[in-house]
């Protein structure tokens, strides 16, 4: 079958990258990375300089590409907030080569023609971008597009679409797989806050979450189908996930930001408490990945309560920062940024350096320090919460596919 919505980057050079420390089965060591045609081909000392572009990594880091599985990259009718293109930008200057782009789109990504305009859009991308259909009473679309997706995305949080919905759907994936009508098993992330619960409590209360991931660890094997639960805020969601057969998220707004951290904190769910968000991070062990939410409103929408934040071009800097700060290991970063999102989400040939894998780098400098602003973003939305945040640690280089997308700091 011909599958013309494969955007993966598709370059011949051939590229170096010498005198770095590389990530390989669990630690570095001195090596020089050998590129062709978009794969890595050799990982040894002393490689001959005789490509078409070498880079020297001396005194730096080089760990795979980092894999963002929650972005919200608009276009379409939004592309006044970001474009497939400027936020693979961003994304490429937060050390980034792989973004999951979320089915909130408008129109939305719940149908045929829309995944298939979507998948077009990836074309002028300088990342890699794999879609996630929607999932709203659309069966027949979904059978329709099934193929076409990376996995499906279910929100809960509206009175609307909550449990039952959520039952019915998960009944619907295992039936049309049974049948054959779904050819593959592919991930389902769930935006897990009850619907229910939020009319009657308010999205606040942390039992909308907690009930939420509790319902849906019940229902889990019901599918057939791997469950993901997207950017968990709570220490007891954690807990919940850790106990049953889901994977889990947590975005960096929710490990660094509390309540009231920000002026515009609006995002869904909710940041929380300084106690429940320093749990979070006691809890990180049982947390599989790091996802960022990118989420660009323009200033003037948050004035009026749009929910997320950006955070394509935050996420690793205030990761590797954390690595400095020891809140965690570097081994650990690459697990929840790299291997783990590769695992969950079956994106073959990445989440590792290894001879035949995709050439998707990122080469950090753990020692440099930076001042994060939003003036200096490449995504269309100059602003972040974390305006002024002073990092140690960042990308200085993303490779893609064997072609550099941003080399020392500058996007190409
Ligand atoms: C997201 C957005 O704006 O796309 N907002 C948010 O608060 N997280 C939507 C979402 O992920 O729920
Ligand atoms: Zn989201």
């Amino acid at each position: 079958m011909k599958i013309w919505w494969d955007g993966n980057i598709n370059i011949n050079m051939e590229l170096k990258i010498k005198n770095g420390k590389v990530y390989q089965k669990n630690r570095f060591v001195a090596a020089d990375i050998g590129i062709e045609k978009g794969r890595i081909t050799k990982l040894k000392k002393n490689l001959p300089r005789d490509s078409d572009e070498v880079i020297n990594a001396k005194g730096k880091y080089i760990i795979p590409g980092i894999i963002d599985a929650h972005v919200h990259l608009r276009d379409l009718e939004q592309s006044y907030k970001e474009t497939f293109v400027t936020g693979a930008k961003a994304a490429a200057h937060g050390g980034i080569s792989t973004v999951l782009c979320m089915p909130n789109t408008l129109p939305p990504a719940t149908t045929f023609n829309v995944i298939k305009k979507l998948n077009e859009r990836k074309k002028d991308a300088c990342v890699n971008i794999e879609l996630f259909g929607g999932v709203e009473n659309n069966f027949s679309e979904i059978l329709r597009f099934g193929d076409f997706v990376r996995g499906y995305k279910i929100y809960m949080d509206t009175k609307s679409f909550s449990r039952n919905s959520l039952n019915e759907s998960f009944n619907f994936f295992r039936e049309n797989y049974e049948n054959k009508k779904l050819k593959l098993v592919k991930p389902i992330a769930v935006h897990a806050e009850d619907g229910e619960l939020i009319e009657k409590f308010g999205r606040e209360n942390k039992i909308c979450e907690i009930e939420a991931i509790k319902f849906v660890s019940g229902l889990a094997g019901k599918s057939g189908f791997p469950v993901h639960v997207c950017h968990i805020s709570t220490p007891e969601g954690a807990e919940t996930v850790k106990k049953s057969d889901l994977t889990c998220e947590v975005t960096p707004h929710h490990l660094f930001l509390s309540k009231g951290d920000y002026e515009y904190d609006n995002v869904n769910p909710p940041l929380r408490t300084k106690h429940d968000r320093l749990k979070l991070w006691e809890n990180l062990n049982k947390i599989d990945i790091i996802a960022s939410d990118h989420a660009p409103h323009t200033l003037e929408e948050k004035e009026q309560g749009a929910s997320g934040f950006p955070g394509l071009e935050t996420m690793l800097p205030l990761m590797l920062d954390s690595v400095n700060k020891g809140r965690l290991t570097i081994r650990r970063l690459i697990e929840m940024m790299c291997e783990r999102p590769a695992e969950i989400f079956n994106l073959k040939n990445k989440g590792k350096i290894e001879i035949g894998f995709d050439a998707d780098l990122t080469i950090v400098d753990m020692k440099r320090q930076v001042k994060l602003l939003g003036d200096n973003f490449c995504g269309k939305q100059k602003w972040t919460p974390f305006e002024g945040w002073k990092v140690k640690g960042i990308p200085t280089d993303t490779v893609v596919g064997g072609k550099v997308v941003m080399g020392d700091g500058e996007v190409v």
